[in-house]
């Protein structure tokens, strides 16, 4: 018996363990009759176990009977907090109106702005807070939470402070990301380049100082920031050391997504109109490929995401809620998980993929999260299905039947 299994604390046995180790062949990285040992929140040691081995292992021990673990699952991509409703543009909508006209006309976006100004950081928590349950009770450990509805500087960083605020709250990892570029600001109209010089010169340096935020994001659309804004912006987040994220090629092509790649993105998210050129500036940089099937469906998007030339190309496909009020009001992983494979074609190992290790990835979180192996958080899920592949056929019929935050079994 190895002395990492001796320095365990914890110890889930008889295990049937998908641990997304792209080391450990076959699909899923299964490995059956398996052991995973914790100790202060990490996995310390992971294999297969015979019954002889079993009964010299110390610390406690938890007998699953043969049920599986999983990692956590990672919402990668979310605008959970937020003040108000658009359930009028999803009726506009209905009525042939498109989402771009909407925000054209001053709803869309901005319609939440001024919800999300009007109410205080706790407000914003208390109503945030019933969508991050739902998403931790499908077996979410992970969450990214952009601001974005704020876009001034007291009110991008109350979306921040509110954000950080759930992550003491409930036993789930909040990651948050500053998207001040998320549409021009009414008092800006008319001069969108002094807004972006307030982001780079104001909002961004206050934000990292506060320690508010791990990456920056940019929504580039010819309804928000121009390429050449979304480079002055990338410049300055590369400047702070912050990651960089980016919302590409949602609406029309821009070329976006090359050029988070030559910034070294951690991901551009979207993609439905991706072309091969930017395909291959991902695989070239290493920028994960985030794909939202919530927005496509909700906005009834008929343009694909490039998926075939993606894997082709090996760019890692995560995928993500997308959660906000206006284009994927949709507190559901497990949802897009199905739906990335009905709608965009994924198997039902690359969608369990992209909301783990890829996820992860797309988070700048790839060395700590996202599988099951010594060293990484042990973020983890005990199911009782049958197989793996039910995570993404079904949705809405079972639940995880312990969640595992950083090696503590949690009630959320
Ligand atoms: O990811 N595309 C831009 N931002 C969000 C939508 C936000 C909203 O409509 O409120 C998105 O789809
Ligand atoms: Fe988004």
């Amino acid at each position: 018996m190895s002395e990492n299994w001796q320095q365990c604390e914890q110890i889930w046995i008889n295990a049937r363990v998908a641990t997304m180790d792209p080391q450990i062949p076959g699909p899923y990285g299964i490995i059956e009759d398996a052991a995973v040992g914790v100790r202060q929140g990490r996995i310390q040691a992971l294999g297969p176990m015979t019954q002889a081995e079993l009964e010299r292992l110390p610390g406690r021990q938890i007998d699953v009977q043969g049920r599986w673990l999983t990692p956590g699952l990672i919402d990668s991509h979310t605008h959970l907090v937020y003040g108000g409703e658009r359930s009028n543009e999803f009726s506009r909508r209905l009525a042939g109106d498109s989402y771009a006209a909407i925000a054209s006309a001053g709803g869309g976006i901005l319609a939440t702005v001024a919800a999300t100004r009007a109410l205080s950081q706790q407000q914003l928590t208390d109503l945030a807070r019933p969508r991050l349950a739902a998403l931790c009770a499908e077996g979410v450990t992970t969450v990214e939470i952009k601001s974005g509805y704020g876009l001034n500087l007291p009110d991008e960083l109350k979306m921040l402070r509110a954000a950080r605020a759930l992550g003491k709250e409930l036993p789930v990892r909040i990651r948050t990301t500053l998207l001040a570029a998320h549409a021009v600001p009414p008092e800006y109209r008319e001069r969108p380049d002094d807004y972006v010089s307030l982001i780079c010169d104001e909002l961004l340096p206050q934000a990292v100082a506060e320690g508010l935020a791990e990456a920056l994001d940019v929504f580039c659309e010819t309804i928000a920031f121009t390429p050449a804004q979304t480079e002055r912006l990338l410049q300055a987040a590369q400047a702070h050391g912050l990651g960089i994220k980016l919302h590409a090629e949602q609406l029309t092509n821009s070329g976006a997504s090359a050029l988070g790649a030559r910034y070294g993105a951690w991901s551009v998210d979207h993609l439905e109109h991706l072309d091969a050129a930017g395909v291959t500036a991902l695989k070239q940089a290493g920028t994960v490929a985030t794909l939202l099937p919530g927005a496509f469906y909700f906005l009834r998007e008929t343009q694909l995401p490039p998926v075939a030339l993606l894997r082709a190309q090996q760019v890692p496909m995560a995928l993500a809620t997308d959660l906000n009020p206006g284009s994927s009001p949709l507190a559901s992983l497990r949802l897009m998980l199905n739906m990335g494979a009905v709608l965009f074609g994924l198997s039902p190992v690359e969608a369990l993929t992209g909301v783990t290790r890829h996820a992860a990835r797309a988070l700048g979180l790839g060395d700590k999260l996202g599988m099951l192996a010594t060293g990484y958080q042990a973020d983890m899920l005990l199911w009782n299905f049958e197989h793996p592949d039910q995570l993404t056929a079904e949705v809405g019929t079972f639940a995880p039947q312990q969640r595992i935050f950083n090696g503590e079994v949690c009630h959320v």
